[in-house]
């Protein structure tokens, strides 16, 4: 039965909201395996758009119960604005699952996001602030607070201790800040103990029986595959994996169960923060696709770095997920171009090259190759199938296809939840 999984194959914001909420009605369970309120869906239904940043998008639909994995670092106070949010405009949360291994961003690792990045200067990483690095460092360092150290308040003072033992001293001889007292701290996560224990379960648990009982389990990836602290552009990268290995460790499940994967493209490339960019516009066309896209983030309201469509690193997203599926989302957004480049190679120090570089120097080198596509002046908003597509909007998708290692099985058209093209069924 279908595991899918869905997940960004640029440098994120590819538009997985969408994808996920066109699965919605036949999927039993979305699961989120990584990242934290660092990411960003806007989901459209009739007339409301929703805005979420740390719940899955299948809150939305109201016969699927919607989990938040182990891999997942979670904010109490985001999720728990994010939850009475969506209660106060009628929507049910009740099903949510949440991991009791999930790893909790305390109110100082936020605090430490924040000041590194200022120490940082100009190298920083232009990360969210939300505190994601420094939990996920907690976590790996083995200094981490879970949600279920919300249950035991001896254990939990323990943990708090030795979290801010070396990290005061960072604070205060470092950044030269106060130091932050254990005791306030654990107040304030003992504060959310209550609110947050009818959502608490074994989620592996549930999603492995889910599975055996043939359910549908969608597990929806946060940031993008360039985004991936192991296979991004290390280090202007997040701090976990949403490429599809982390599927299986963030929601634990064995690779064996997944069937699918599923990667979002857009049809022009954006990235939000700092870190290379080979196709990156610093013209009135990279103002364009800004402005026409909507390119500012749903998480942090910044301006999107906006460039052409990058069949290198769609090719590379096809290789490290393991891509069966394309969903390519945007299309309408290119409109009106005359011509529209690809970059279907790099030109690194006078040489061609064909695939991303694993070196770090190399790619920040990398000179985008163009080939020109011809473009479509039509309105394709109300297209429903490929064949509705202009012939020229035809031959771009079937050239990324080509490009790109793997079939474009649906085309979003429009930010609608029915602007979207549906070529193969997913499920
Ligand atoms: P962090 O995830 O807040 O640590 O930020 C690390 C990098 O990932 C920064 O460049 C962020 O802009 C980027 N980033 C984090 N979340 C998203 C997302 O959902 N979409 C796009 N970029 C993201």
């Amino acid at each position: 039965m279908p595991a899918l999984v869905l997940l960004g194959a640029q440098w994120g914001d590819e538009g997985k909201g969408k994808a996920t909420d066109l699965l919605g009605g036949s999927v039993d369970y979305v699961v989120r395996y990584q990242g934290g309120n660092n990411a960003g869906h806007t989901v459209v239904v009739g007339d409301q758009k929703y805005a979420l940043h740390l719940l899955p998008s299948g809150i939305l639909s109201p016969g699927c119960t919607p989990v938040i994995g182990n891999g997942v670092v979670v904010d109490p106070s985001v999720l728990l604005s994010e939850l009475s949010g969506l209660n106060e405009r009628g929507v049910d949360t009740s099903k949510l699952l949440l991991s009791g291994n999930a790893h909790i961003i305390t109110p100082y690792n936020v605090t430490v996001d924040k000041v590194t990045e200022r120490f940082l200067g100009k190298r920083k990483i232009g990360t969210t602030g939300r505190g994601i690095g420094p939990t996920y460092a907690d976590k790996i360092n083995r200094v981490g607070i879970r949600v279920q150290d919300l249950y035991d308040e001896s254990i939990l003072t323990q943990k708090v201790e030795a979290a801010l033992d070396v990290k005061n001293q960072i604070l205060t001889k470092l950044y030269n800040r106060r130091a932050m007292a254990v005791d306030q701290a654990v107040e304030e996560l003992l504060g959310y103990a209550d609110k947050l224990a009818p959502y608490v379960a074994d989620t592996v648990l549930v999603i492995n029986q889910a599975l055996e009982e043939n359910k549908v389990v969608l597990f929806e990836g946060g940031q993008g595959t360039l985004l991936d602290i192991d296979h991004g552009t290390y280090p202007f990268v997040t701090s976990s994996n949403p490429t599809a290995g982390g599927a299986c460790t963030g929601a634990g499940v064995g690779p064996t169960k997944i069937s699918r994967v599923i990667g979002i493209l857009k049809a022009y490339t954006t990235r939000v923060g700092a870190g290379p960019f080979p196709t990156e516009l610093f013209d009135e066309d990279g103002e364009a696709l800004r402005r026409i896209g909507g390119e500012r983030g749903v998480t942090t309201g910044r301006d999107r770095r906006c460039g052409w469509f990058d069949a290198v690193i769609a090719r590379y997203a096809t290789r490290v997920n393991g891509l069966t599926d394309f969903f390519l989302t945007k299309l309408d957004v290119l409109t009106g171009w005359e011509q529209i480049p690809v970059c279907v190679a790099y030109e690194i120090d006078g040489k061609r090259v064909e695939e991303l570089p694993y070196s770090q120097t190399d790619f920040h080198h990398a000179k985008p190759v163009y080939e020109m596509l011809p473009g479509w002046s039509e309105d394709i908003s109300k297209a429903k199938s490929f064949a509705d597509l202009p012939k020229n909007a035809q031959s771009y998708v079937k050239a990324l296809e080509e490009m790109s290692g793997a079939p474009i099985s649906a085309i979003g058209v429009g930010p609608g939840r029915d602007e979207t093209i549906e070529i193969n069924s997913f499920l």
